[in-house]
């Protein structure tokens, strides 16, 4: 059984299905504070066994003794953690307590149980301003908020459990932007207020819940001038985490390596090509840029599909057009009655 951390969020729950498709038995683990239990009727109606799940917190480890106990488990991927750069600086020591101290009490525990595979979720963000694009794995790395900080110690610390005990197996995956929701429009990201990324603000500017979208900064170095990213389709990113265990599992070393399309794309192809996904027009603002920005960012996809064989396959009108799908059926999220 694989237990899956963080399992009612975005890409947890995205990551469920993926898993379960690829005929793997899930526990899921979540404490709910910043997802909705409504996920787990909705993985029910996708085929999914929730009867597996735990509301727990990470950082609990009497909790974790208890799901170790009650079900057997041979890997984790672990999404838990919280993600909202901007909140990471307003409350860093929140953060390193639930990013770091969560992570803490997760691997003692698998040490403890003798499970020792991981899956962990990092981040792009990890390297900072990028000196050359496309960005690869053996790039500098220079966190440039708590948040990024706390995944840069996890990645850290699960090494250094490997320096130490050799029947460690981590992946440790760095996701650039991902974005979309599950085909069938029932799951997606629901941001808790303001959206902080680009893809559910324009989707709730198309369903008329945001009279606009504000464009930071028009005047990048880049082919239209806004900012260029690598958006990548959740789906792709869940079987990527198939594709990781399936490797730790199968004996392999450990790796670390991005996930992402390898294509930059900017702030207005999106929103066009949003607009002819939805057929609504979405109003744009040009604001000026924001301090922190990078002009583009993209990733180096190679040595996932090496090491892997993944590699993302679905295209930036898949990315909208799954998006819309569950925005347009879901305005208010999981509270969409
Ligand atoms: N979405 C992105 O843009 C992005 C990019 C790079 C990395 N990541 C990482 O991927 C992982 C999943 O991200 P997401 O977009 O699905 O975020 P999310 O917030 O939708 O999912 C995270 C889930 O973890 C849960 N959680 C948080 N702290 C917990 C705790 N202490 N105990 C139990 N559950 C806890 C939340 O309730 C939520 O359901 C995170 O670790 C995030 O840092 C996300």
């Amino acid at each position: 059984m694989i237990l899956l951390t963080g399992a009612t969020g975005y890409i947890g729950s995205h990551t469920w299905l993926a898993l379960h498709a690829a005929g793997m038995r899930v526990a899921g683990l979540d404490d709910f504070s910043n997802s909705s239990p409504e996920v787990l009727r909705r993985l029910a109606a996708l085929g999914a066994d929730v009867s597996t799940f735990a509301e727990a917190d990470v950082g609990d480890r009497a909790a974790l003794d208890a799901v170790f106990g009650r079900w057997q488990i041979e890997a984790v991927v672990h999404f838990a953690a919280w993600k909202a750069v901007g909140d990471s600086v307003a409350r860093p020591l929140d953060y390193y307590r639930n990013n770091v101290g969560g992570l803490i009490a997760l691997a003692e525990a698998m040490q403890a149980h003798g499970c020792k595979t991981i899956v962990f979720s990092s981040t792009a963000t990890v390297y900072g301003q990028p000196r050359s694009l496309p960005v690869r794995e053996d790039a500098a790395l220079a966190p440039s908020s708590p948040y990024a900080e706390t995944k840069l110690i996890g990645e850290n610390m699960l090494h250094d459990a490997e320096r130490a005990d050799a029947a460690w197996r981590v992946a440790v995956l760095r996701y650039f932007n991902p974005v979309g929701a599950h085909a069938s429009g029932t799951i997606g990201e629901d941001p808790r207020g303001t959206p902080n990324n680009l893809m559910p603000f324009v989707a709730q500017v198309a369903v008329g819940k945001r009279a606009k979208l504000r464009v930071f900064g028009n005047d990048y170095d880049t082919a239209d001038g806004t900012g260029v990213r690598d958006y990548l389709h959740v789906e792709d990113l869940a079987e990527g985490h198939v594709a990781a265990l399936r490797h730790l599992q199968g004996g392999a070393g450990s790796l670390t390596v991005n996930l992402g399309t390898g294509h930059g794309v900017s702030v207005l192809e999106l929103v066009r090509a949003f607009e002819r996904a939805s057929g609504r027009a979405i109003p744009c603002e040009i604001a000026p840029r924001r301090a922190g920005d990078v002009a583009a960012y993209y990733a180096d996809p190679a040595l996932a599909e090496r090491l892997l064989g993944w590699k993302a396959t679905r295209d930036l009108d898949a990315m909208c057009a799954d998006s819309w799908r569950w925005q347009a059926a879901n305005p208010d999220g999981y509270a969409t009655v």
